[in-house]
């Protein structure tokens, strides 16, 4: 679990994009709800940029992690620490700003749409803000061996050809991967996008 959020919390491009949109939203004074806090980052970024407190939600062990963090941090004494699904979650108050980053590998797959409508919905303040506040899905052909690389990996070296028929299953299934802009072979086309602000219709859960 720890291997996984580092590599959240490692993610400079992430990281930025994050720090630009809390610098840009948060007011002093605000108060925060961070939905699937994780390690706690985008709540601690939130109280830097002058927020004054955070829930932070978590359903899994890492909401210690969280709260030692913040504690470390100097913050421990502006956030509260909850350990449950969010969607069971009941804040004390309306917030001004609701965090989540919950955006699995395109956008919409790890559930962010029904995450985020119910906690604008139950935590946020009529016109508060959402972070993210919409989503674009975009397209694009690509030419990459580390991508062929890993749709092959039934056949790569070693492994013993009565295995090689398992490639097509794993053509059809989702890697990600960080791809270099020269690696697109076009523009890419924009699918259409997801406006958490609005109610979303339910053909978008997880693929
Ligand atoms: C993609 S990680 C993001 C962590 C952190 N916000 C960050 O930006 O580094 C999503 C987190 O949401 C938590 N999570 C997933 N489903 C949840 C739910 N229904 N309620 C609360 N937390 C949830 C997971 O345990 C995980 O820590």
């Amino acid at each position: 679990m720890l291997n996984e959020h580092l590599g959240y919390i490692s993610d400079p491009v992430r990281l930025e994009r994050f720090r630009v949109a809390i610098a840009n939203a948060i007011r002093q004074g605000d108060r925060v709800a961070d939905v699937g806090c994780g390690s706690g980052i985008l709540g601690l970024l939130c109280l830097r940029e002058g927020a004054n407190f955070v829930y932070a939600i978590d359903s899994s062990a890492m909401i210690e992690v969280a709260r030692e963090s913040l504690v470390r941090a100097g913050m421990g004494n502006k956030a509260s620490f909850i350990r449950e699904q969010s969607e069971q979650v009941n804040l004390p108050e309306a917030v001004d700003v609701v965090i989540c980053d919950h955006v699995g590998y395109f956008g919409f797959d790890y559930g962010i749409v029904q995450f985020i409508e119910d906690a604008r919905r139950r935590f946020l303040k009529p016109g508060g803000t959402l972070i993210p506040a919409q989503i674009k899905l975009q397209l694009a052909a690509v030419e990459s061996d580390k991508c062929r690389n890993m749709a092959e990996g039934w056949r790569a070296d070693g492994v013993p050809a009565e295995f090689h028929w398992l490639c097509h299953h794993r053509v059809n299934s989702k890697h990600a991967v960080n791809l270099q802009r020269e690696e697109l072979l076009g523009v890419p086309a924009e699918l259409g996008g997801i406006d958490f602000r609005d109610n979303n219709p339910d053909f978008f859960p997880g693929m």
